[in-house]
């Protein structure tokens, strides 16, 4: 019996995660979103009805959940109140259980402000951001300069600190990046204005997580982004500014290693990537637009058209190394369905072996040539199918060769995006 689960993504983010923990959570008591903000996009289909959240954890939807935002997450209170509002209208109450840190860092307007403005004057050179001020709002957690939600709990402190900041950031959005000056005083007032909304969700997450493994609830860990976005150990500069791998949930949350007892890495059954950035496996003939149209690969939080790709097996073991993995999820098998012939890169020729995608200054990423191993397509349905046994042959083969590549099992398999389009290989908690 696996308890606490971690989920997160094995590739540049968008690997459908949040189906996944959406789907596992209907057997556990706490589901916690511990680094990112609301860059991500998790996009769920419960009863043919699709919800995309971007900041409260994905197993919300089941009424018995409870929800925990971590210290590890940066957190646009205003994003906030908009999605707990839209859930509402959606009919998902989730006022009582939603709990948030008092130490997660907050994203206030100038931090979006600065993003968008750096990624103007960087030009060619941009990086591709979301635009949703993450950079700049953990910057400012590493400067030790951050307004925290526990500071919307005094408004005095509130008050003086957001001045400083303001100032602090207005000198360079004015004078260096040529933008109009922001007034302290309208952010204070909307902030004022949504404090005692979310007043009674700021709790010490870590205390309650910590009480929750004594109480032996089972909790999941919802990752955002993906490995290769990692601040430390992605493509860097094309990264996002949080620790997407593995360690990001114990600093994330002030829980330890021993309180994880099983991390599921989860795969896109092929490649893709949004924003700017070395893609060894990016395709730019019909494949691509096959997979990006079949697969709707167009982002859910910015709407831009994801680069597509075959899977990188390379990257996927490096995946597999950095987080400890326990085993994989593979998504979204079913876009696969028409093709004749399925690739995944097993090495890149140009250079002897990759062993860190954090490290490749000296090797550029950019110029590698990939060498792919040719599977035949099953050319069949694959959605809806309950037992790993009633796949197509061919399917079934490609599963075992991502296996054999990853050197790790695969316990999942999603052939859509309904809860209902999941296949369960190993019992995990069930
Ligand atoms: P930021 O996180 O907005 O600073 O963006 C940095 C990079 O991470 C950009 O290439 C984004 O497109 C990418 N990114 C951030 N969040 C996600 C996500 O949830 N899915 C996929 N890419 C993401």
């Amino acid at each position: 019996m696996k308890k606490n689960i971690v989920i997160l993504g094995t590739q540049w983010g968008d690997e459908g995660k949040g189906k996944i923990v959406d789907f596992l959570s209907s057997n556990s008591s706490y589901v916690v979103r511990y680094h990112g903000g609301n860059n991500a996009g998790h996009t769920l289909v419960v009863n043919k009805k699709k919800i995309i959240l971007h900041l409260i954890p994905s197993g919300l939807l089941y009424p018995n959940v409870i929800g925990i935002i971590s210290n590890g997450v940066v957190i646009s209170p205003f994003e906030l109140i908009k999605e707990i509002k839209m859930l509402e209208e959606n009919g998902y109450f989730i006022n009582k259980r939603l709990y948030i840190s008092p130490s997660a860092p907050l994203i206030l307007p100038y931090h979006i402000q600065m993003d968008l403005a750096r990624e103007k004057k960087l030009g060619n050179y941009l990086l591709g951001t979301t635009g949703r001020g993450i950079g700049p709002a953990y910057e400012d957690k590493i400067a030790r300069r951050s307004l925290q939600i526990g500071d919307l709990k005094n408004k005095k402190e509130l008050s003086r600190k957001l001045e400083i900041i303001v100032d602090y950031y207005n000198s360079q959005l004015v004078s260096f990046y040529k933008c109009k000056p922001i007034d302290y005083k309208n952010i204070l007032k909307d902030l004022l204005e949504i404090t005692d909304f979310i007043y009674d969700m700021i709790q010490d997450t870590t205390n309650i997580l910590h009480q929750a493994i004594k109480d032996k609830k089972r909790i999941i860990f919802e990752g955002a982004q993906g490995s290769l976005l990692d601040i430390d150990h992605g493509t860097y500069p094309y990264v996002t500014s949080s620790n997407s791998t593995i360690g990001g949930v114990m600093t994330g949350t002030g829980l330890g290693p021993k309180n994880l007892d099983y991390i599921l890495g989860v795969t896109k059954a092929y490649s893709t990537r949004v924003g700017q950035g070395p893609f060894p496996t990016e395709l730019f003939n019909d494949v691509d637009h096959y997979l990006s149209t079949t697969g709707q690969e167009f982002g859910s939080t910015t709407g831009r058209k994801r680069r597509t790709g075959w899977l990188d097996g390379v990257a996927l073991r490096y995946a597999v190394k950095i987080n400890s993995l326990s085993a994989l999820c593979i998504t979204k098998l079913d876009v696969l369905d028409n093709l004749k012939e399925i690739k995944i890169c097993t090495s890149y020729k140009n250079i002897n072996s990759l062993e860190n995608y954090n490290n490749f200054s000296n090797v550029n990423l950019n110029n590698i040539i990939p060498i792919y191993e040719v599977y035949p397509g099953w050319m069949k349905k694959t959605s809806g199918i309950k037992n790993i046994e009633d796949l197509p042959q061919e399917a079934r083969n490609y599963i075992h060769h991502i296996e054999k590549i990853a050197k790790i099992p695969v316990d999942i398999i999603s052939t859509g995006p309904d809860r209902l389009d999941t296949i369960l290989v190993k019992k995990l908690f069930f």
